[in-house]
């Protein structure tokens, strides 16, 4: 597996769950990865999980120590945005809102190479609407992850309306490179994952409010009967639950269809500030997180 060609360097905005698991398997896969996030903290934070990653391959012998040691050699973090002027190719994989996306984007701009490729890792955004908010709509497009990163082999890949054939090549070959099986969506909101995966999640949550079974229950039978590695309501505590309601909102708003409206009980736990793992708190408990 060799880097793509005209890629060896990409930047990647953001340093939280998915932007430190998107730099860490590019690295790994030889590309020199510029991560950026606004304060040093969040990098220290994101390199650290980086090198707790590829430690973890190397105590499972899928690593050597000495690449291990070539591959951080490639990170480099940086909280100036102009530091990814150099890179070929730019994930971005901040804030789940279209105002700081857009702005980022913005602000990225003047620093790039005319011919340097924009991918979003949103979930949910339109990558047409992310595009136009660019001067290079043809050379944006969707990457999107799932998490967590090093582990799930899936990369959806996403043109929106004005991205080119070249484009979306390239973000091809990048998922490629990096380990992953990209599969080509278009861009409907939700794509193909997320309008799939979240009236799983709501249904879920609405078994739940209607006490169809306590919160086990509902993780066991789809465990346990459907094999699936983990149960909706864990697999929501994962994801966060302010990440699924604003997904269920963007399928309810883009759609106007009813089979979309979040679970009464789903807005309740995001208002009581029970988001899932991240706040030691969601279905389940999570203590010491
Ligand atoms: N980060 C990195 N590696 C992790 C990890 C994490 N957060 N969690 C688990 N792993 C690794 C473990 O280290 C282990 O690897 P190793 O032993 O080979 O080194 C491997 O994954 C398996 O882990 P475990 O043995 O601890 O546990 P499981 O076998 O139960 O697997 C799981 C854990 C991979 C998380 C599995 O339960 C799973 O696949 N769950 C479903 C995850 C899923 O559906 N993700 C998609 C979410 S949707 C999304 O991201 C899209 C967004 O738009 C919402």
């Amino acid at each position: 597996m060799g880097v793509a060609v005209g890629t060896k360097t990409v930047g990647v905005l953001g340093a939280g769950t998915m932007g430190h698991g998107i730099a860490q398997i590019l690295i790994r896969s030889g590309y020199t990865v510029f991560l950026h996030d606004v304060s040093q903290q969040f990098l220290d934070s994101g390199a650290g999980r980086i090198a707790k990653g590829l430690n973890r391959d190397v105590e499972k012998n899928r690593l050597t120590a000495e690449e291990r040691e070539k591959a951080l050699s490639r990170l480099k973090t940086t909280t100036r945005v102009a530091d990814l002027g150099e890179a070929d190719f730019i994930v971005e994989a901040v804030t789940e809102k279209l105002d700081v996306k857009t702005g980022v984007f913005r602000s990225l701009e003047p620093h790039c190479r005319p011919e340097t490729i924009f991918a979003s890792n949103t979930s949910s955004i339109s990558i047409t609407r992310l595009a136009a908010a660019t001067e290079r709509p043809d050379r944006f497009i969707g990457l999107h992850f799932f998490n967590p990163v090093p582990v799930m082999k899936l990369v959806e890949v996403v043109p929106g309306l004005q991205t080119s054939p070249e484009t979306a090549d390239k973000a091809v070959r990048l998922a490629e490179s990096a380990g992953k099986t990209p599969v080509r969506v278009n861009d409907y909101p939700g794509f193909v994952s997320n309008r799939l995966l979240m009236p799983m999640i709501n249904e879920a949550v609405y078994c739940q409010m209607e006490s169809v079974a306590d919160a086990k229950g509902i993780d066991d039978v789809m465990k346990l009967g459907m094999n699936h590695p983990m149960g909706p309501l864990e697999l929501a505590d994962l994801i966060g639950l302010d990440v699924c309601l604003d997904i269920m909102k963007v399928l309810y708003e883009s759609f106007r269809d009813s089979k979309y409206r979040p679970c009464p009980l789903l807005e309740k736990m995001v208002n009581a500030g029970r988001l899932g793992r991240k706040t030691g708190r969601g279905f389940y408990e999570y203590p010491g997180a």
